[in-house]
């Protein structure tokens, strides 16, 4: 990989900013740093949008994800190369350190790779990858990030930062698990449970009622991988400016996150991947052939607290196109600065750009846009999938689109995310192949994007697909204004339109950022008022894993069968906007709030920023 490309941005060694969209850039981050317009918790920690009464991929609009993190790691990243000052760049991996990157793993040290997760009715492998992390980080801890935290300690569990169940007192961001079923259905968990609320065995659903008290935490890896891929950007930008020596520490760390984010490439019982049937009859695999080498769903862990001491963990099954990240394995396996210290972290990085590309290939329709996934473990428990199936397999895996994870896929913004780290990639090395699947996707991305005679855009929401590969076919079935997706497709237009000269792409690029710096600018950054109509489910009754199971919350709600979403949620009624809501309930017109999602705002920033540094505009 000789042709790696260090970008010199020439304009930018003069420490002034290039052109007009670096000044755009620097208004729009100055918005999402404006206290006043409480992107951050008082720590510093990015919540998932400004305003609190939102629920979408979280339950609380302060609660927030890796995903935040990872966006925010990314703008400090591009401000650091716009302005020499990487100290926030600094502190943004802080925050991942301090409060998203578990220290509470009581047990880990008793962990057995030859046997990672203790479970009848299933052949579990040997993890092939903890001896040499142990021995490269001194810690048999994971370093991944928790995907979900209760920012304001709003549920009370006070899971902070290395304490188990300190309770509503305690000050500071909570680690939380998301219940089982819809969003709406689910209700919270701690992730470390004490047995301190909930039943009396806490929230173990347990039949015995005698489960054991224990700890579990889930990564959702895309975010962990943009970190990196943010990282790699930033010691390229670094190196530019004269500022590498300051951010050496932290790009050490996002080496060992790339290092212990190759568990998302496995199996999460080890097992067999590909052609991997049966439960029992799928072997466990003693090596590597346990990995699928791609970014999967998940990587999720944890432990008892006390006695028996034990701790377990495993990868994901499943992996769709929307995870993938060429640019954080590219930096993982060409940037000394990010190098993973495990001595077979590499060639894993190498098989696994290889594979993500692979991917690409096979889940790309004629048409351009990609479609679903892949999996390991077909109806989620090793079955045995129809002949088409298993004609049509990849590397052994079954294309899947299952609920659950299709629920993901019809979104348009995946398309758009996934598809810049392709073209990003394209742009450091000239690759045929991301350059052969970038084309196909703007051509397509290009011909569902319209512009109105004010320059006022629209584009996908959802979409949806029929057949297999690689007969599979996508219509656009909604359309919105998106901001994330936007600005995800301008990157992406960009990155390809610098890499292959292509003026269409550029001027689309612009076009969408201009439409989004015209028409949709707000006080506190870039927003439209959004329709809620699922709002209606505050009444939804929860799904108790557990029949006749009751216990309570914290501050005293209560969790039965006759539970509501809005019932264990009480605080919800105290939230300066819940009388729309209530309004709305009572049969009045339907909600309409304006949300500031950090992630978008950071989306629309770093594109803005990514056309400056691109073109000197
Ligand atoms: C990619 O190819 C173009 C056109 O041949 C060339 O101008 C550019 O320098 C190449 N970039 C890299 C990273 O090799
Ligand atoms: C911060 O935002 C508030 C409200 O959006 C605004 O009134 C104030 O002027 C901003 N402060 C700065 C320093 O821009
Ligand atoms: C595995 O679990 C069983 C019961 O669930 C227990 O008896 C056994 O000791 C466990 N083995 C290990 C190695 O933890
Ligand atoms: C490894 O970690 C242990 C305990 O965490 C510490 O006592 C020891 O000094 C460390 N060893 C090295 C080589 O850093
Ligand atoms: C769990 O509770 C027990 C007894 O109530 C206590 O001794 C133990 O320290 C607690 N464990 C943690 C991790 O807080
Ligand atoms: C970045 O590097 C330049 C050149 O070495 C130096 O002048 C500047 O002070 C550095 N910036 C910071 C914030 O340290
Ligand atoms: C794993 O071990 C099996 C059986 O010993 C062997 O056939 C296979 O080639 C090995 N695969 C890898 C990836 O090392
Ligand atoms: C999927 O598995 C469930 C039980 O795990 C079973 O009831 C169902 O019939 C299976 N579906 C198919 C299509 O195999
Ligand atoms: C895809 O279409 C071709 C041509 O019609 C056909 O031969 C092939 O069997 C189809 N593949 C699948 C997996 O449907
Ligand atoms: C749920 O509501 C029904 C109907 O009002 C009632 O009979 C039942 O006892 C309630 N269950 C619990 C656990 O309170």
């Amino acid at each position: 990989m000789g042709t790696t490309k260090f970008v010199i941005f020439t304009l930018l060694l003069s420490g002034s900013l290039a052109g007009k969209y670096g000044d755009l850039f620097l208004e729009q981050y100055n918005k999402i740093a404006n206290a006043s317009n409480k992107y951050f918790s008082k720590e510093g920690v990015p919540y998932h949008t400004s305003e609190t009464l939102v629920i979408e991929s979280t339950d609380y609009g302060h609660e927030t994800d890796s995903e935040a993190f990872s966006y925010n790691v990314y703008l400090q990243a591009v401000y650091g190369a716009l302005t020499g000052d990487f100290q926030p760049f600094n502190k943004a991996w802080d925050m991942i350190e301090q409060h998203m990157i578990p220290k509470l793993q009581i047990n880990a040290e008793r962990y057995n790779p030859s046997n990672p997760r203790n479970v009848s009715g299933i052949t579990v492998g040997v993890d092939p990858i903890f001896n040499e992390l142990k021995d490269a980080y001194n810690t048999s801890d994971v370093y991944i990030m928790h995907w979900l935290s209760d920012v304001d300690n709003i549920y009370g569990f006070g899971n902070i930062q290395g304490e188990c169940e300190l309770g509503p007192n305690a000050n500071g961001p909570s680690f939380v698990n998301l219940g089982q079923g819809s969003l709406w259905q689910g209700f919270n968990t701690p992730t470390c449970d004490n047995f301190t609320y909930g039943a009396s065995d806490g929230f173990q659903f347990s039949a015995t009622g005698q489960g054991i008290p224990s700890y579990s935490y889930g990564a959702g890896p895309d975010a962990d991988a943009r970190a990196v891929q943010a990282a790699f950007w930033a010691s390229q930008w670094a190196q530019e400016r004269g500022n590498l020596s300051e951010i050496m520490p932290t790009l050490s760390r996002a080496a060992k996150l790339g290092d212990f984010l190759r568990y998302t490439f496995f199996d999460p019982y080890f097992k067999q991947a590909g052609n991997c049937i049966g439960k029992e009859e799928c072997p466990g695999s003693q090596n590597k052939s346990s990995a699928h080498y791609l970014i999967s769903w998940g990587i999720s862990w944890g432990g008892s607290l006390s006695e028996p001491g034990y701790s377990w963990r495993g990868g994901h099954s499943v992996s769709y196109y929307g995870y993938q990240n060429l640019v954080a394995a590219h930096g993982l396996i060409n940037d000394l600065n990010i190098k993973p210290k495990a001595p077979t972290a590499i060639d894993d990085w190498k098989i696994s750009l290889d594979r993500q590309l692979e991917l690409y290939e096979y889940l790309q329709t004629s048409q351009g846009a990609f479609v679903a996934g892949v999996t390991n473990s077909w109806n989620k428990s090793y079955g045995n999938p129809p002949q088409e199936y298993k004609d049509g397999a990849f590397h052994g895996l079954w294309f899947e689109h299952q609920p659950g994870f299709a629920d993901a896929n019809p979104w348009f913004g995946f398309q758009a995310w996934t598809t810049d780290r392709v073209a990003q990639y394209y742009y450091l090395t000239n690759n045929t192949r991301a350059k052969a699947i970038t084309s196909k996707w703007v051509d397509w991305a290009m011909s569902v994007i319209t512009f109105d005679e004010n320059g006022d855009y629209t584009l996908p929401f959802n979409i949806k697909w029929e057949g297999l590969p690689p007969n599979a076919t996508v219509s656009v079935t909604s359309y919105a204004q998106s901001i994330g997706s936007a600005s995800a497709t301008a990157r992406t237009l960009s990155y390809y339109a610098a890499a292959s000269g292509d003026s269409k792409a550029k001027e689309v690029a612009k076009k969408l950022l201009d439409g989004i710096w015209n028409h949709h600018r707000t006080e506190k950054g870039v927003g439209f008022e959004e329709t809620f109509s699922q709002y209606t489910n505050f009444n939804q009754k929860l799904y108790i894993p557990l029949a006749g199971w009751s216990g309570i919350y914290p501050n005293g709600d209560v969790i039965n069968e006759n539970s509501t979403f809005l019932s264990v949620r009480s605080w919800f009624k105290k939230d300066p906007d819940w009388p729309i809501i209530q309004n709305y309930l009572d049969g009045g017109a339907v909600t309409k709030i304006s949300v500031h999602r950090f992630w978008e705002q950071a989306d629309f920033a770093i594109a803005l920023a990514t056309y400056d540094m691109l073109f000197n505009e």
